[in-house]
């Protein structure tokens, strides 16, 4: 179910300053996002989509512009938003439980209360019985799975994810998607995720933003009225296929997906 307006991005531009001089890499960005909507951002590579999305957590400031949750201004990290990197930067000497719980163990949480929460965390992922072991036992599906468990250790209202599955075969890419979508269904959460996947873009979200290439601007967006609960064998209706061709002119007429490949 979607309501009202929850994020609200306001003519956001950035620009990095490294060795070789000022990069442009955002260009007058603004949308809002609804409560308990799913949103997928595609774009080509180098468009700044990370980099959104860290101005959306509120890791990067961004040169110009401004990101507002509930009306706030969002100047820091917090807790009401949680985000899954492009990597899953887990980390291999700590076991998936001690993963899971590291941002309560650097808030100060004692280990009973953080184990607890990780715990309920687990078993909603479905890897309770994998708390024990560590990153190198994990399948890749089920390491994308801890780093989506430690973005939602404290139960954030808006999930980011920067293209969590990018790294997946297509069988485990499948079944992680409709995982998320019966978790984020489940839980009213608001989601905004990166992709590079067309399909995977109107598999899931409410609405899809194209990116123009750096700097990158939002070129189009594209409604997905397809019913929910989503389900994979939707990607053969003459509906989906109409709107995935729409999601790539936009891309196209953006130009193209960069050095990314379009899955
Ligand atoms: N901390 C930084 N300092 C300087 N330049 C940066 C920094 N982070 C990213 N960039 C540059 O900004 C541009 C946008 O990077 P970003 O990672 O946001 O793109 P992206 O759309 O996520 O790309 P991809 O699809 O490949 O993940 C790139 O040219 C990148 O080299
Ligand atoms: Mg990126």
């Amino acid at each position: 179910m979607t309501g009202m307006t929850m994020l609200r991005v306001e003519n956001i531009s950035h620009r990095f300053t490294g060795k070789d001089g000022p990069l442009d890499v955002l260009d007058r960005i603004s949308f809002d996002v609804a409560a308990g909507e799913f949103v997928c951002i595609v774009g080509p590579s180098g468009s700044g989509k990370t980099t959104l999305l860290h101005i959306l957590a509120g890791l990067v400031t961004p040169s110009e512009g401004r990101v507002w949750l509930d009306g706030t201004p969002v100047t820091a990290p917090g807790r009401e938003v949680g985000l899954v990197f492009q990597q899953s930067n887990l980390m291999p000497w700590r076991t998936v439980r001690d993963n899971l719980a590291l941002p309560l163990e650097l808030a100060g949480m004692t280990a009973e209360a953080r184990y607890a929460q990780a715990e309920r965390t687990l078993d909603w992922l479905g890897l309770s019985d994998f708390a024990a072991a560590f990153p190198a036992q994990l399948s890749g599906g089920m390491a994308q799975r801890v780093a989506i468990g430690r973005a939602l250790i404290y139960d954030p209202r808006v999930l980011l994810l920067d293209e969590p599955f990018g790294a997946l075969d297509a069988l485990t890419r499948e079944q992680i998607q409709l995982e998320l979508l019966r978790l984020w269904s489940n839980s009213g959460k608001t989601a905004i995720m990166v992709t590079h996947s067309i399909s995977e873009a109107a598999l899931l979200a409410d609405r899809v933003l194209v990116m123009s290439q750096r700097p990158g601007r939002l070129r189009a967006q594209v409604a997905i009225g397809l019913p929910r609960p989503r389900r994979l064998d939707m990607v053969h209706d003459p509906e989906f296929g109409a709107l995935a061709r729409q999601i790539r002119a936009h891309i196209e007429a953006a130009g193209g997906y960069g050095q990314a490949e379009p899955a």
